[in-house]
């Protein structure tokens, strides 16, 4: 069906790319995961489940890749989307992507790839925000991420919605659980097995 999507709108997503084929020099760049693009289908039905006011929200893909979770993300009424991707191939790969499907008149706003690392990401300067996570990069870099989202929202008191894709560390799952656990579900995977998914609101609890 990933195939299909790609053959379909002239798109490069679902072919994975290893870590030794992602050039960057960021600082990043050690705890990196692989490229691989996120199921379409399991995409719409967490963002289906978020039940609040989207448009109050940006949403946020941390480690966009090709920008499949993009395309998908802009077809809701989100106040924006934005990609956060470290690797210039994989953004490159991604803003081909993204004109091409705002040619075919397929998305309500244009989404934005930017080519930076996740790390450097300044969370305060977004109002409301959903943070995607489709296990980016190891805990090291996840669990600074995390503090920098809980900073930013005491500093700023903007709402932050976070999704995780499993695989999940045992250090990033023991993190999240201190923030409120709004709901949970299992998908099973091109691949074969369930990936499952948390959906989180970062808040006091
Ligand atoms: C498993 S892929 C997920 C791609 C996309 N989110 C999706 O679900 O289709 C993980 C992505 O995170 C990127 N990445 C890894 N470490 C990063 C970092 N420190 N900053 C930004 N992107 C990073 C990788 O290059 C890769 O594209």
């Amino acid at each position: 069906m990933h195939k299909e999507f790609d053959s379909k709108y002239g798109l490069n997503t679902q072919v994975p790319v290893s870590l030794n084929n992602l050039e960057t020099t960021a600082p990043g760049a050690e705890y990196a995961n692989k490229y691989e693009g996120a199921a379409i289908p399991l995409v719409h039905r967490i963002i289906r489940q978020l039940r609040t006011d989207i448009s109050r929200f940006t949403f946020i893909d941390l480690g966009s890749g090709k920008g499949r979770v993009l395309l998908v993300a802009a077809q809701y009424p989100f106040q924006s989307v934005i990609g956060v991707e470290f690797s210039k191939i994989l953004h490159n790969i991604a803003e081909a992507n993204i004109s091409k499907f705002i040619d075919q008149g397929l998305m309500k706003n244009r989404p934005t790839s930017l080519n930076i690392d996740a790390g450097a990401f300044d969370f305060s300067l977004i109002g409301d925000k959903v943070i995607f996570c489709n296990n980016p990069f190891t805990d090291k870099l996840m669990l600074r991420v995390l503090d920098s989202l809980e900073l930013s929202f005491r500093r700023t008191g903007h709402q932050v919605i976070f999704i995780y894709l499993t695989p999940i560390q045992p250090a990033v799952k023991e993190k999240l659980d201190t923030f409120q656990l709004i709901r949970q579900g299992r998908f099973l995977s091109h691949f074969g097995g369930f990936q499952r998914y948390f959906i989180y609101r970062i808040s006091h609890l």
